[in-house]
């Protein structure tokens, strides 16, 4: 069966107008109750056997935190992380239990989803969320020192977007998602 072909406009506005921006508005500060809500939008994910494998740290302007994530940026994306009202360390729990350590081959999988959860429920309150690996790994985890077993994935800037939506950005074509795959057999 070959689906008919869509617009990104007949989706539902939260997915269609969502994109990652280039610029933030540092006049719009993040406050406790938003913050509370994009991480009880995370909390609510899916996960594999309710595993629940995130974990995050959140630092606005003017908190510690704060000061102490942005000398780990890499240049292009302290240009516009900088000026979020928020940022996000995102963190899988890859290995549980003691002593006998087993692997979580779903933990990196279920993280994405309680971040497009965040994802979505920010752009639901006026936000925009812009994910990001330009950062030093290796000097983020050496300074924040993760809990054994779990292990930084990613961070996120999120804030009110100063740029207009590009929600036209290139994707492939639906064809192209069921096809690629299977390109082997051909
Ligand atoms: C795991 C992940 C890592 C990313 N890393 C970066 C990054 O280091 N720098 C950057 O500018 N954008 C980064 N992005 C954002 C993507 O480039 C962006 O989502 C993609 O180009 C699609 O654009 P859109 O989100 O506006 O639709 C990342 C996104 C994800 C999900």
């Amino acid at each position: 069966m070959r689906p008919a072909a869509e617009s990104p406009d007949s989706l539902h506005p939260l997915l269609a107008d969502r994109f990652s921006p280039s610029r933030f508005d540092p006049s719009a500060a993040v406050d406790d109750r938003t913050l509370g809500l994009l991480l009880e939008a995370a909390r609510w994910a899916p996960s594999a056997g309710n595993s629940q494998p995130w974990g995050f740290l959140t630092a606005r302007p003017g908190e510690p935190d704060h000061a102490r994530l942005l000398p780990h940026l890499a240049p292009s994306s302290a240009r516009w992380a900088t000026d979020a009202g928020l940022l996000v360390v995102t963190l899988t729990r890859r290995y549980v239990g003691e002593p006998d350590v087993q692997y979580s081959e779903f933990a990196d999988y279920d993280l994405g989803q309680a971040v497009a959860h965040m994802t979505v429920q920010a752009q639901a309150m006026g936000l925009a969320a812009h994910q990001f690996r330009a950062f030093d790994l290796d000097a983020l985890t050496k300074d924040l020192d993760p809990a054994p077993g779990w292990a930084i994935v990613s961070m996120i800037a999120l804030g009110r977007a100063a740029e207009p939506p590009a929600h036209l950005r290139e994707r492939r074509p639906v064809a192209d998602l069921l096809a690629a795959p299977w390109a082997s057999q051909e």
